[in-house]
């Protein structure tokens, strides 16, 4: 090749790198630029380990609210297929409030609505940011990163509410679910205090085995029969009570279709919400079994199992 070309050939790609580098710059300028003017926040990285291991920490044992001082507030927040842990965060407004995120599984995406929050939160990564809420208001958290067939339906809220206000409760700010709920009992229909097991279902079971628990073929076991069939199996009780809070982790065969998924755990819920969703489970089809007490629930909580643990103990209640 003659000498000529070469230098072409060498002209031009000074060009691209030229060109490369004042993109990458005009990024980092834009990036600069809205961390100065408009209160962009970037999360840090908090603590790195195995999920295991992160999750195991106080903070994350028992995700939710924290008051650490006058006008300062904690929240430590887990996200999993396909819901957040907690799913409804209640702040006061102009406080000082610092998230930590984490993730059990995969990776999920943290956007709140009118904000500019938006973190990605990674499974072995605790992310932690600050920031303050100035204006009272729900605001809807959705998961912006595709994480599995119920991405679509792992929403949260949070609450910014006058500190006054933090004791009430979510009906009295237009939480439409717990609204729904009171207006059912006023009906007559749930004795005071009840728990709607199928409210408990379609807000945290039916993103994933479906509006009528009948699963989704290979990908999420179906509930309706199956828990009954469960139940009246010996120790079969207290495996579902289990599976519930510990999650299960490993491959099941149910009417000769195979689950390889991961089910969480939901240990966040109370013995109430827990008894009455198996409730509402067994009375969907299969034979007849007592009800689900909550003390039953609370007989098998802190036992600090796995989901592997959970799945190990199956082989022992399910003789195929
Ligand atoms: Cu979590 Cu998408």
């Amino acid at each position: 090749m003659e000498d000529s070309h070469h230098d072409q050939i060498a002209k031009w790609e000074r060009r691209w790198i030229a060109g490369s580098g004042l993109i990458t710059l005009g990024f980092v300028i834009l990036i600069a630029y809205s961390l100065a003017t408009e209160g962009a926040h970037i999360a840090q990285s908090a603590a790195r380990g195995t999920p295991e291991q992160l999750l195991a920490q106080p903070l994350f044992l028992e995700p939710g609210v924290r008051t650490v001082g006058p006008g300062r507030v904690e929240v430590s927040l887990v996200a999993q297929a396909f819901a957040w842990q907690p799913e409804v965060v209640r702040v006061p407004v102009n406080a000082e409030v610092t998230f930590y995120l984490t993730a059990r599984d995969v990776i999920h995406g943290w956007q709140v609505e009118r904000t500019n929050l938006n973190v990605e939160v990674i499974p072995g990564e605790v992310s932690r940011l600050r920031t303050t809420f100035d204006t009272p208001g729900r605001y809807r958290v959705t998961c912006n990163e595709y994480c599995g067939i119920g991405h679509h339906n792992m929403l949260g809220w949070i609450e910014v509410v006058p500190a006054s206000q933090l004791g009430a409760t979510a009906s009295a700010i237009g939480d439409p679910a717990a609204a729904g709920v009171l207006a059912e009992g006023a009906a007559g229909t749930l004795a005071a205090g009840a728990v709607d097991g199928a409210a408990v279902y379609a807000r945290h079971c039916s993103s994933c085995h479906g509006p009528q628990a009948a699963g989704i073929r290979g990908a999420f076991p179906p509930l309706a029969g199956h828990v009954a069939d469960l139940a009246a199996l010996d120790g079969g009780r207290a495996y579902l009570a289990r599976v519930l809070l510990y999650g299960l982790q490993g491959a099941i065969v149910v009417d000769g279709a195979s689950y390889a998924g991961v089910m969480p755990g939901w240990a966040n819920l109370t013995d109430d919400e827990l008894a009455a969703v198996l409730d509402h489970l067994v009375a969907l089809d299969g034979p007849a079994v007592d009800a689900f007490t909550p003390d039953e629930i609370a007989a098998e909580r802190d036992l600090g199992l796995s989901p592997a643990d959970v799945h190990a103990e199956r082989a022992e209640v399910v003789t195929p």
